[in-house]
């Protein structure tokens, strides 16, 4: 099993890496969790393949285990749903010391972080990621919430959990265009902070796609070693943090108006393409370079375009992002592969033209 720390402002916590879940009780053990009373947040896909596991592994740690499954899927990622948890929190007892611990992806460490970070001003909190996605990425870095009126996370807060347990060996239950879903972020981290990392993934490509052990371990490691060095330097993104939106501004716009139909992952694909190709348009990085990224996201089958959209709707999706200041856009670019930094003054009609290539 490695290890890895995030050192944030407000608290320091582990992220351990490991091919099985035979760590976990001791995890709990380690952060002074045991005897508590414990409810595991999962979506009806990790109920099923999960669960059980998790709670053989646990068993007889604490003083009382519920679970609450809510059905897999963005659309669940609502205020509705976080009522329903409340609810259920309520009628198990849960108190101050409990802990929330969130089974499966993205959406289920969200919603769960959020929980726990409201429920009583704030509860224990531990996830443990079953997705690509989540083990690169969203499980890491303290940002939880739920979308609203269609609109993605606009409801949340910044909640770091007591810790992060990854068990690489439920990728292999993963739906492959989840899995690869998963691959936009970890290229994502290799544009905005390590060129030597995205000549790893490009170099590694067969091996990360067969699943792979140690290819498996590298990009974890990797990916994490990146998000939390980011997430260290601005806890609360006032700045550096800014640049793990690469590619999420049109990324969001898009996947608002698919209503949802194209998967997170696959929108951060599309609008980091489009991110390139400014950054092309601007002069910071050749063309070349654009095409590259393109080879390499389809190789993991993710979209570089996206069909049946209006850029002007998108334009105006845009407009309402949490970036947006005074009617600004501020977009993640790249001066050069490996290094992002937050355009505050990028043209519109090159946006446009950004957004162009990528809905055609
Ligand atoms: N908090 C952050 O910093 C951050 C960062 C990136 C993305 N996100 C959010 O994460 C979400 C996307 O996460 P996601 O892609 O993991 O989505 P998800 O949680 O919906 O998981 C994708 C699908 O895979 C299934 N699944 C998960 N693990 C599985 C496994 N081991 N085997 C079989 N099926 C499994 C889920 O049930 C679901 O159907 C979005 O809501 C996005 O906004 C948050
Ligand atoms: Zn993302």
């Amino acid at each position: 099993m490695e290890t890895l720390y995030v050192k944030a402002k407000s608290t320091d916590y582990p992220i351990y890496i490991n091919d099985s879940f035979s760590e976990l009780k001791n995890a709990f053990i380690e952060a002074g969790l045991e005897g508590r009373k414990i409810c595991i947040i999962c979506d009806s896909n990790t109920n099923k393949l999960y669960l059980e596991k998790v709670i053989n592994e646990i068993n007889g740690l604490f003083s009382h285990i519920c679970h609450f499954s809510f059905k897999a899927g963005e659309n669940s990622k609502n205020l509705d749903v976080i009522s329903e948890f409340y609810k259920f929190f309520i009628e198990n007892k849960l108190d101050r010391k409990s802990v929330i611990a969130a089974l499966g992806g993205g959406v289920a460490g969200d919603m769960a972080g959020f929980a726990a970070s409201t429920f009583m001003r704030g509860i224990n909190f531990v996830q443990i990621p079953t997705s690509l996605l989540a083990q690169v990425d969203s499980s890491v870095g303290g940002k939880t919430g739920v979308d609203f009126m269609g609109n993605k996370n606009m409801i949340g807060a910044f909640y770091q959990p007591n810790f992060v347990y990854i068990n690489s060996n439920t990728l292999k239950s993963l739906p492959q265009r989840e899995f690869c879903a998963g691959m936009a972020e970890a290229i994502k981290h290799g544009y905005i902070i390590d060129e030597q990392y995205l000549n790893e993934i490009e170099a590694n490509k067969e091996n990360i796609k067969n699943l792979e052990t140690n290819s498996i371990h590298s990009l974890i490691y990797k990916s994490c070693k990146n998000k939390a060095y980011v997430v260290s330097k601005d806890e609360k993104e006032s700045g550096l943090r800014e640049i793990l939106n690469f590619g999420h501004t049109f990324g969001h716009a898009v996947e608002s108006l698919s209503g949802f139909s194209l998967i997170h992952g696959e929108c951060v694909a599309a609008g980091m393409t489009a991110g390139l190709y400014l950054s092309s348009k601007m002069g910071m990085i050749d063309m070349d370079e654009v095409l590259r990224a393109k080879r390499l996201l389809s190789y993991f089958m993710l979209p570089v375009n996206v069909k049946g959209y209006d850029k002007a709707e998108i334009l105006n999706k845009m407009l309402l992002d949490k970036k947006t200041k005074n009617n600004k856009i501020n977009l993640v670019l790249l001066k050069k592969i490996g290094e992002a930094y937050t355009e505050k003054s990028a043209p519109q009609d090159l946006i446009l033209s950004a957004i162009e290539y990528i809905v055609n």
